[in-house]
């Protein structure tokens, strides 16, 4: 039977891509990058198949949508940062057979998804590449991303894909790794104080409900969470809606999910945002997890 055996809240942050080059921003981003490389190395030593990455900077106005194709190699440019993030090499390998069986599995269960695996054009989003990037993955492991900005979908449509990617894994008979790439707070303050905000965030209210959203995470109060994040995602501005953590929690079992939160990088601000790299327990191999939701 198939298993995840890694979960995940990941940072995409493209100021880690400047931190990579040289000059005056070098190194700015140095325990993020080391947080992202830890996990990619858990992804090794678990003998990950196929990483799936719930990618908040995807936006579907209509169903849910998968990119499995077979050839996912490039060269990106953000659109919505390209002085910060252009002309970054990439090259992964699809695993078109999961996420043909997540798309059919979401399907089944009331939510209607699609897995687009020969559409070559369909290009790869950066809350997908960036995360690849610093965890250090090749060609050896593949790769499936999930849209996870939804123009006008519920958070409990979310929650039953995240179940439905759990199940679909369980088939496959793959090791599976999870990543819910997106931000805790997510407000990018106004245009003309934006340039001030790298190492800011754009609020205090934000960064104290963040702070306390990561103790619950921490303490392993999770359906104390899932109670508050439907207005915590739209007060606090949610990166995506937060789609990404209700896909997370979802695979991980809801409220009925023990773990524990595990910080791989410490709560920062960047843009006027709040990030961190938090790893969730998943049963199989943490090691004081006796009690953690099996998934
Ligand atoms: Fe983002």
């Amino acid at each position: 039977m198939g298993e995840v055996v890694l979960a995940a809240k990941v940072t995409h942050v493209p100021s880690m891509f400047i931190s990579e080059q040289e000059g005056p921003l070098n190194g700015i981003r140095k325990e993020a990058i080391e947080g992202l490389k830890r996990i990619g190395d858990l992804c090794r030593e678990r003998e990950v198949d196929t990483i799936v990455v719930a990618d908040t900077h995807w936006l579907v106005n209509a169903g849910y949508h998968i990119n499995a194709k077979p050839d996912m190699s490039g060269l990106f440019t953000s659109t919505e940062f390209p002085h910060f993030l252009n002309n970054m090499e990439y090259n992964y390998v699809g695993d078109p057979e999961l996420g043909q069986l997540i798309a059919d599995t979401a399907t089944k269960n009331g939510v209607t998804t699609l897995c687009h695996h020969e559409v070559d054009t369909l290009e790869v989003q950066y809350g997908t590449l960036v995360p690849l990037r610093y965890m250090g993955i090749g060609t050896d492991i593949k790769i499936i991303s999930v849209a996870g900005w939804m123009y006008d979908a519920e958070l409990e449509e979310s929650k039953i894909v995240g179940e439905s990617i759990l199940e679909a894994v369980r088939k496959s008979g793959k090791k599976v790794a999870f990543l819910a790439s997106g931000s805790l707070s997510h407000r990018i303050p106004p245009n003309k104080d934006v340039g001030d905000y790298l190492f800011k965030i754009s609020r205090p209210l934000n960064q104290q409900t963040d702070l306390m959203v990561l103790d619950m995470w921490k303490q392993g109060r999770i359906k104390d969470f899932l109670e508050i994040m439907p207005k915590y995602a739209e007060d606090c501005a949610g990166e995506g809606g937060m789609h990404d953590t209700a896909m997370l929690f979802g695979l991980l079992g809801w409220d009925k999910y023990e773990g524990q939160g595990e910080m791989m990088t410490e709560y920062f601000p960047s843009s006027g945002t709040g990030q961190c790299n938090v790893l969730f327990p998943v049963s199989t191999n943490a090691k004081s997890q006796q009690d953690v939701h099996p998934v």
